[in-house]
């Protein structure tokens, strides 16, 4: 068949199936396309009077019926890029979004190049957060931690896919793990934060629930990481935390009782306040 007709008839349904609009389907499904031709998108819409070969086409519907259960395109390819990075992903780790990158450029704000900090990032997942810094600033020494064992074996290989090694990783539930006098000069966090039943979980299925939810309120795990931050930080260190669209202030008050100064919120891309920080007073 040829590539123009597949691409449109597949679009068609994948919009309606997925309930997306005709732009994203034809961009998806098009990025489906070129991953099994080991081509860019320019070269699809330049060659599409072409035809696919049988054994092409038969991997791209492999492809698109994942796609069309709903399953992450980042999933289906096992790869997702975060921060200039191809991260490998798989359903042990939540998929890094574009607008956690704004937790790393305010991170790299508060490590100057030339200092031998200390960094902790609680729930590293694929290690997207982690390995960013690590990569961006080499002179740091790294801590990544999750409860997941399987998500930390997805980030010790990144680590090593990266090449980037001023890191380690620690299997903990948030700080029980974590030797005692260990101290931080910086601490980021994208801990799971949306309230449990929430509408937005059905779209999220093929993600682990545990890195998605935090108790009936959401703030279970926000909560449990502010509480003993200060512990594991030294004087004057930071303390970034991603979470929910609606949660920024909720998230200043939990730091500000705990004792941080200069607590403030940033806003993503989006406009929305994502991002909120705290200094060790
Ligand atoms: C929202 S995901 C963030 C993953 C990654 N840092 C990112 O930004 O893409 C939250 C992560 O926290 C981990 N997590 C959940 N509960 C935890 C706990 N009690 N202790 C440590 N890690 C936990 C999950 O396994 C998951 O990897």
């Amino acid at each position: 068949m040829q590539i123009l007709g597949i691409l449109q008839a597949d679009s068609a349904k994948l919009a309606l199936v997925l309930d997306m609009s005709i732009v994203d389907a034809r961009f998806e499904v098009q990025l489906l396309m070129a991953q099994i031709l080991q081509v860019n998108r320019a070269w699809l819409i330049a060659h599409d009077d072409e035809i696919l070969s049988v054994s092409d086409f038969a991997l791209y519907q492999q492809y698109l019926q994942r796609r069309l259960q709903g399953e992450p395109i980042a999933y289906i390819f096992g790869e997702k890029e975060f921060y200039g990075m191809t991260f490998k992903v798989t359903p042990d780790v939540l998929i890094p979004r574009p607008d956690t990158e704004l937790l790393v450029e305010l991170a790299l704000l508060n490590i100057p190049e030339d200092k031998r900090l200390r960094v902790l990032d609680l729930g590293t997942g694929s290690g997207a957060i982690a390995i960013s810094i690590a990569n961006a600033r080499p002179l740091t020494q790294v801590v990544a931690v999750d409860k997941s064992p399987a998500a930390i074996a997805v980030a010790q290989t990144n680590a090593a896919l990266l090449g980037v090694i001023n890191i380690d990783f620690v299997v903990s539930d948030w700080w029980q793990q974590l030797p005692e006098g260990n101290k931080f000069d910086l601490i980021v966090s994208n801990p799971p934060y949306i309230v449990e039943n929430d509408d937005h979980l059905k779209k999220l299925h093929f993600e682990p629930i545990s890195a998605l939810t935090a108790g009936v309120t959401g703030l279970d795990d926000l909560r449990l990481i502010i509480d003993s931050a200060a512990h594991f930080m030294t004087a004057g260190g930071h303390i970034l935390l991603e979470h929910g669209y609606d949660q920024a202030d909720v998230v200043q008050g939990l730091l500000t009782t705990a004792g941080f100064k200069n607590v403030k919120s940033e806003r993503d891309l989006g406009g929305v306040e994502r991002v909120t920080l705290g200094q060790v007073g």
